[in-house]
């Protein structure tokens, strides 16, 4: 562990309601390191089912309703009573601004009540710190958040010291993925559905493009690689008719290798970008592609750079991350006053050129 440990011990309650997850966890930074004492994620992917995507109005009303329930579940998991806690830590953007209103609303009721203080985390900032709550990383390091909302490449460099070397220029690549299966008559979420699919495919049948690969800089895109599937598919319908299992198993599987190939690229030219670094990490649903982790970690071989990627639970969205953000943040002297604003849009790295899409949720970086 790093210095952080050689502080004071530190209890916080994290709360996260940035998109379609309802999250609260209590994370305790102590003198052996972080502990998780407890993690709560409610979803609504039941609630959005019907629509295709995430409906910002439903999402928000779920949220008001059930933030209040995801609080007292961690709290009572936990065993630490809100006397126990030393700050209550919030997710005040980037995202569906509804949510967002109703974590930090939630976070000021809670925090005022209980004499605690307040703190605002960037929820892009909770997933690029969580490698040192699951790891122990020191900084600096490389990370990639790869997910259905964010595609972007980071050296983090501390707790609010971030440095944005790349990302979509449109869609993120869960969302991509989404995109396909539902082409595809596949179920969503569409990332595990195409990856089960590509699994028996041909990788090498359709030559699907590699998009940006000649643009010097780590910038992606992925509309156009969907729409290649989405011509695929259309061309060999109107040849024979249709598409058979076979026929699908390839067109997953060539997508699949053209994102992996292009994200694998990528991070060759974030980590010679990135100078000297600790670790390059992959975070978010995509990182659970085995194809995808499996050349991320060749790409930080041939680096002589150590891979890691936090558990499944905590590369997607979860209260523990913005606890541990939280608790971070409060270690550097960081914390809020009642008027902490909730923020659609707030780029982790203000200082890089913005970029122009960000995915479902909107530019958000
Ligand atoms: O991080 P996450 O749970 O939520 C946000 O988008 O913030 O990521 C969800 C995305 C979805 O688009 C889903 O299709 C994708 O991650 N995903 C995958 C896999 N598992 C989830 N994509 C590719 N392969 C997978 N195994
Ligand atoms: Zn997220």
């Amino acid at each position: 562990m790093d210095a952080a440990t050689a502080n004071p011990p530190l209890t916080v309650l994290g709360i996260e309601t940035s998109c379609d997850e309802t999250a609260a966890a209590v994370v305790r930074d102590g003198p052996a390191g972080p502990e998780i004492l407890s993690s709560v994620v409610l979803g609504q992917a039941d609630l959005h089912a019907a629509y295709g995507g995430v409906v910002p109005e439903i999402a928000a009303r779920a949220h008001a309703e059930r933030v209040d329930h995801a609080v007292e579940a961690a709290l009572a998991r936990s065993g630490a009573g809100l006397a126990t806690l030393d700050a209550v830590a919030v997710t005040a953007g980037p995202g569906l601004i509804g949510g967002v209103l109703a974590g930090v609303m939630a976070a000021k009721g809670i925090a005022a009540a209980a004499g605690l203080p307040l703190v605002g985390v960037n929820h892009l900032a909770g997933h690029a710190l969580t490698p040192r709550l699951t790891e122990g990383l020191a900084f600096p390091y490389l990370m990639l958040l790869v997910s259905g909302g964010h595609c972007q490449f980071l050296r983090v460099e501390g707790p609010g010291g971030f440095r944005r070397l790349g990302g979509t220029i449109d869609d993120a690549p869960g969302e991509a993925f989404d995109k396909v299966a539902r082409l595809l008559g596949l179920t969503q979420p569409g990332g595990p559905a195409v990856e089960r699919a590509a699994a028996t495919g041909d990788p090498a049948r359709f030559a699907f493009p590699r998009p940006l690969m000649d643009r010097p800089g780590c910038d992606l895109s992925f509309s156009g690689l969907k729409t290649a599937v989405l011509r695929a598919r259309d061309s060999l319908a109107t040849a024979r008719g249709g598409i058979t299992a076979a026929d699908r198993a390839d067109l997953c599987a060539g997508f699949e290798a053209a994102v992996a190939d292009v994200l694998a690229a990528k991070a060759a030219r974030a980590l010679a970008a990135a100078g000297p670094v600790a670790a390059f990490a992959a975070a978010g649903g995509v990182a659970a592609n085995a194809r995808l982790r499996a050349r991320l970690a060749e790409a930080a071989a041939g680096a002589g750079v150590r891979f890691v990627a936090p558990p499944l639970a905590l590369c997607t969205d979860n209260g523990a991350m913005i606890a541990w953000a939280g608790i971070e943040r409060l270690r550097a002297g960081g914390r809020d006053g009642w008027d902490l604003p909730a923020r659609p849009r707030w780029p982790l790295d203000a200082l890089s050129a913005p970029l122009y899409g960000g995915g479902r949720r909107g530019a958000k970086a």
